[in-house]
C-alpha cells in the first residue's frame, strides 16, 4: 500500500468489519449450560452429511478465545463486528429458564468489543434453532414464532445497554431452501408446502420482533436511544435470465420473486409480491396466514437492510425436473445444481470466473443489489453484512497466507460499493465474511474464508495478508 491519498475514500464513520455466526465459531457446543441446537444434533447424528465429518462441537473455540479474537480484530483494523447470539446459550430449551453463563459470555464479549472501539452488530437467529423446538415442528409450527419473539425481547433487555445495531434473521430464504427444498440442511425436508409455510412464519417472526423492538426503543430500553436500529439480513442474489428468450426472462423474474422479493417486499414495503402470492395460490400452497399477520408487515418495516452477497444466478426456464447439488468438496469440476421443476433452473455463466466451490466471482452484481435497496426506499441505510470468498488455503513457510485473490475479491467489491455510495446509496458499512476460517456448514472446515487462518489442530490464529491489507484500508478509510 502506498502513502498516496486513497482513490476510493469512504464516508466518515463507514464501518470496517467482518462477520461470523455463533455455531460457526464458538465451539463449547455442549458446555456452560448451552442447550443443543438443531445443527448440533444434525452434525452428531449425520456426520457423513458434512464434508470430512466436520463438527461445530469445538469449531474455532472462540468461546474460550474471544479476548484474543477481539485483539486480532483490532490488529486488522476492525471498527465493527457482526456476530450472532446462540439462542440455546440464552434459553437452553428455547424458552423458559435462562442460562446465566450464556448471558455472562455475551456481556463479556460485547464489553471486550466496545472497550476496543469495535461496534457489535448482532443477529438474533443465524440458523441454530433450539432442538426442543425443532422436535415440535420447528419453524413450521407457529409456536416457534412466539418463543422467538420472547427470546428477542429478552436479548433486547439483557444487551440493549451495549448493542445498538440488531438484525432479526440471517438469510431466511437460504435456510428455508436448504432445510425444506433441497433437504441438505436440517430438518432435511423436501416439501414446497412446508417451505412456503416456514418462509411466511419467518416473515411474521421478523415483523413481530421489529414491532417489539420499536416499542422498547420508545420506552428507553436501548442506551443508544433513537440511534438503535433493527434490520433484516438477506442474501439478495441478483438473478439474470440465462438468455434473452422471454421464457428465461420470466424464469429469472420468478426466481427473483421466490428467493428475493418474497422476503424483501414484506420487510421493506410491508406487502408480499403479488405475482408470487398468485403463483403459490394457483398451486394451492399459500401459507396458512391471518389478516393480522399481513397487517403486521405493513406496520413494521425495517430501519436498515443487511445485504449478503456472494454470487449471481442465471435462470433458465428449461427445468423438467427438480435437482439439487452443492459442491462441498472444493473440487473445481464439481458443479452446483439447483432446479425447481417447471419454474427455473440455474445455469453456469460460460464466461464467468468461478471459485473452487462453483460460486461465480462477479462484483458488479453487488451494485444492483445496493441500488435495489435504494429503489425500495431511497436513503435507507444499507450494510453489506456478508461478502467474501471461500478458498483452499494453507500456511506458507513464513507462517502466513498470501491470499492475494481474497484481497482482489474484497477490493473489487468495495469499489462497487464505493460507486453505489457516490451515486446516492446510503451504504454504511462492510462486514467481510469472515473474521476467521470457520465451520462452513455442510462444507465442514476445508472452505476457508477468514482474515485469520485457523490451524485446525492447535486453533492457533495467524493473520493473512488480507487482514494486514484491511488494517491499512480501515486506517485510511479507503484505498
Ligand atoms: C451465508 C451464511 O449464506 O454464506 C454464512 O450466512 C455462510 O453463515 C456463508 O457461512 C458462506 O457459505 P458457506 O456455505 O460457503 O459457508
Amino acid at each position: 500500500m502506498t502513502n498516496a491519498s486513497p482513490t476510493y475514500v469512504f464516508p466518515k464513520g463507514f464501518v470496517w468489519g467482518s462477520a461470523t455466526a455463533a455455531i460457526q465459531v464458538e465451539g463449547a457446543a455442549s458446555l456452560y449450560g448451552k442447550g443443543p441446537s438443531n445443527w448440533d444434533v444434525f452434525c452428531r447424528e449425520h456426520p457423513e452429511k458434512i464434508f470430512d465429518r466436520g463438527s461445530p462441537e469445538v469449531a474455532c473455540d472462540h468461546y474460550h478465545r474471544y479476548k484474543e479474537d477481539v485483539r486480532l480484530m483490532k490488529e486488522t483494523g476492525h471498527t465493527g463486528y457482526r456476530l450472532s447470539i446462540a439462542w440455546t446459550r440464552i434459553f437452553p430449551e428455547g424458552y423458559g429458564r435462562t442460562n446465566p453463563e450464556g448471558i455472562a459470555f455475551y456481556r463479556a464479549l460485547f464489553d471486550e468489543l466496545l472497550a476496543s472501539g469495535i461496534e457489535p452488530n448482532v443477529t438474533l437467529y443465524h440458523w441454530d434453532l433450539p432442538q426442543t423446538l425443532a422436535e415440535r415442528g420447528g419453524w413450521e409450527n407457529k409456536e416457534t414464532i412466539e418463543h422467538f419473539v420472547h427470546y428477542a425481547r429478552t436479548c433486547f433487555e439483557l444487551f440493549g445497554s451495549r448493542v445498538r445495531l440488531w438484525s432479526t434473521l440471517n438469510e431466511p430464504a437460504w435456510t428455508t431452501l436448504q432445510g425444506y427444498v433441497t433437504g441438505l440442511h436440517p430438518p432435511n425436508q423436501t416439501s414446497h408446502r412446508a417451505a412456503i409455510q416456514v418462509s411466511h412464519n419467518f416473515n411474521v417472526a421478523h415483523a413481530r420482533v421489529v414491532k417489539d423492538f420499536q416499542a422498547m426503543k420508545r420506552a428507553g430500553a436501548f442506551a443508544a436511544g433513537a440511534e438503535a436500529q433493527i434490520g433484516l439480513v438477506l442474501n439478495m442474489s441478483t438473478v439474470y435470465p440465462a438468455t434473452k428468450d422471454p421464457l428465461d426472462v420470466r424464469a429469472a423474474r420468478l426466481a427473483d420473486g421466490v428467493l428475493n422479493r418474497w422476503f424483501i417486499d414484506p420487510a421493506l414495503k410491508g406487502v408480499y409480491p403479488e405475482d408470487i402470492w398468485e403463483l403459490y395460490r394457483s398451486c394451492g400452497i399459500l401459507p396458512v396466514h391471518t389478516e393480522s399477520e399481513l397487517a403486521l408487515f405493513r406496520e413494521n418495516t425495517v430501519d436498515y437492510i443487511g445485504v449478503n452477497y456472494y454470487y449471481p444466478h442465471y435462470a433458465s426456464s428449461d427445468a423438467p425436473e427438480s435437482a439439487y447439488h452443492l459442491n462441498t468438496s472444493g473440487k473445481a469440476n464439481e458443479d452446483c445444481v439447483f432446479a425447481i421443476k417447471d419454474l427455473f433452473r440455474f445455469v453456469k455463466n460460460p464466461s464467468g470466473k468461478y471459485t473452487d466451490w462453483g460460486w461465480e466471482i462477479f462484483p458488479e452484481g453487488l451494485y444492483e443489489l445496493l441500488w435495489r435497496a435504494q429503489e425500495y426506499r431511497p436513503g435507507i441505510p444499507v450494510y453489506i453484512t456478508e461478502n467474501g470468498v471461500g478458498m483452499n488455503e494453507k500456511l506458507d513457510d513464513q507462517g502466513t497466507v498470501n491470499d492475494e485473490a481474497r484481497i482482489e475479491f474484497v477490493r473489487e467489491h468495495l469499489k462497487v460499493a464505493h460507486r453505489a455510495i457516490s451515486n446516492g446509496v446510503n451504504v454504511k458499512g462492510y462486514y467481510m465474511w469472515a473474521l476467521m476460517d470457520n465451520f462452513s456448514w455442510v462444507n465442514g472446515f476445508k472452505k476457508r474464508y477468514g482474515f485469520l487462518f485457523v490451524d485446525r489442530a492447535t486453533q492457533a490464529r495467524s493473520i493473512k495478508a488480507s487482514g494486514r491489507w484491511y488494517r491499512e484500508v480501515s486506517a485510511r478509510n479507503g484505498f
